[in-house]
């Protein structure tokens, strides 16, 4: 019985890892991200991208671009670098998500 709970578990924390999760979404996006483009809107005097209700695929195909540097921006290129797909996925379904 023990045993089962405890296989029980794994498959639930494996299973909690790779599904996507708004929830680190949102923690990534309030520590990284919202510096700059904010949770819902950006400063107004900022030229930073609107991000919260944009569409997920754009978001995501960027986020990649930046990544592996097809697309150039000093600043993104830096921190998409430092994404993994999971991270990627899940700030993603936060933003896309957020009214904006
Ligand atoms: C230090 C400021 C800064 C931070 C922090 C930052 N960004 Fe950006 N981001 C920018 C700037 C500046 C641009 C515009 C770059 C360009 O000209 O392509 C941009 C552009 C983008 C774009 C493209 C938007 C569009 O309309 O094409 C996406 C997507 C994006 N950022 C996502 C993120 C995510 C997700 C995070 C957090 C993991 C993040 N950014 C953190 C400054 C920042």
């Amino acid at each position: 019985m023990k045993r089962l709970l405890l296989s029980g578990l794994l498959l639930l924390t494996v299973q909690g890892a790779n599904a996507t999760s708004i929830f680190a979404g949102q923690a990534k996006a309030a520590a990284v991200c919202s510096q700059c483009h904010g949770i819902r809107t950006p400063s107004a005097d900022a030229p930073f991208p609107q991000l919260a209700g944009r569409d997920a695929d754009y978001l995501q195909s960027a986020l990649k671009q930046y990544r592996d540097k097809t697309r150039k921006s000093d600043i993104m290129n830096a921190i998409a670098g430092s994404l993994s797909d999971d991270d990627i996925a899940n700030v993603v379904a936060y933003y896309a998500r957020l009214k904006p």
